[in-house]
């Protein structure tokens, strides 16, 4: 039995003379082709985490204090992504996957202080195999409920053995406050034995701006960078 694979086109064709019968060879195929994807982006990760981790120890080096205190990653799961692609109304293929999914790679940033936050997305943004995509900027305007955090999608370039590829990955950068009230907020939502009431989105929501405050406050404390949150 002889293989086909391009991964560029991300196209998996098994020979006919195969001695499968034709539907455990369909599956066979759509399962490869999912794994291949899964694995592209999981490279993706596993560079953009690396390019952190040298910015990180680069900040070891110095007598400075370090913009960034943690690093965590994920690949969004079949479940979520199928949830999401039927929200879209979106056909289940692999390129309506690949044009309108683009958090299948999620790198999350812990910082100290705002100011750090938008210095952290410069130092990224800024590097040659990346390209900025999209930002949304959660701190500057937070969602109704209080979240805050800036989410920046990128594409980064990932050498195969035979080719390149830009992958991209959502990355999320927050403070630690904000990432506190995101975590708690998220365990409360889904939390399965009471329901999330009207008073409790007001009380989440005073707390988001109880973070928010603090923040600003402990960034006037620290003082220093004094980044313009425009300017990258
Ligand atoms: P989805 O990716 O489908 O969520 O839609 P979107 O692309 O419009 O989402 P957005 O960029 O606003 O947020 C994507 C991710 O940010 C989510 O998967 C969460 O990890 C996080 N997030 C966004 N809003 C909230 C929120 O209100 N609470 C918490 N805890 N996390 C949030
Ligand atoms: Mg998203």
């Amino acid at each position: 039995m002889s293989e086909k694979i391009s991964v560029e086109k991300t196209v998996i064709s098994v020979e006919q003379d195969s001695f499968m019968p034709p539907k455990a060879r369909d599956y066979l195929d759509m399962d490869r082709q999912y794994r291949q994807l899964m694995y592209i982006h999981e490279a993706a990760i596993q560079e953009v985490v690396s390019r952190l981790n040298i910015l990180k120890g680069e900040f070891q080096f110095s007598n400075d204090r370090n913009p960034i205190s943690g690093i965590s990653s994920r690949i969004k799961s079949k479940e979520s992504i199928i949830y999401k692609m039927e929200k879209k109304g979106l056909p289940m293929t692999v390129s309506a996957l690949l044009g309108n999914i683009h958090d299948i790679a999620g790198v999350r940033v812990i910082c100290p202080f705002i100011e750090d936050v938008y210095y952290v997305a410069r130092m990224l943004a800024r590097q040659k195999s990346i390209e900025l995509l999209e930002v949304k900027d959660y701190i500057r305007e937070p969602k109704a409920n209080g979240y805050r955090s800036l989410h920046l999608i990128i594409h980064i370039n990932v050498d195969f053995a035979e080719r390149s590829m830009s992958v991209p990955v959502e990355i999320q950068i927050r403070t630690t406050a904000m990432d506190f009230w995101a975590g708690a907020e998220h365990q409360l939502r889904y939390k399965k034995e009471r329901e999330f009431t009207a008073e409790d989105e007001e009380k989440l929501k005073h707390c988001a701006d109880l973070m928010a405050q603090a923040d600003e406050e402990m960034q006037e404390i620290c003082g220093d960078f004094n980044l313009d949150r425009d300017s990258w």
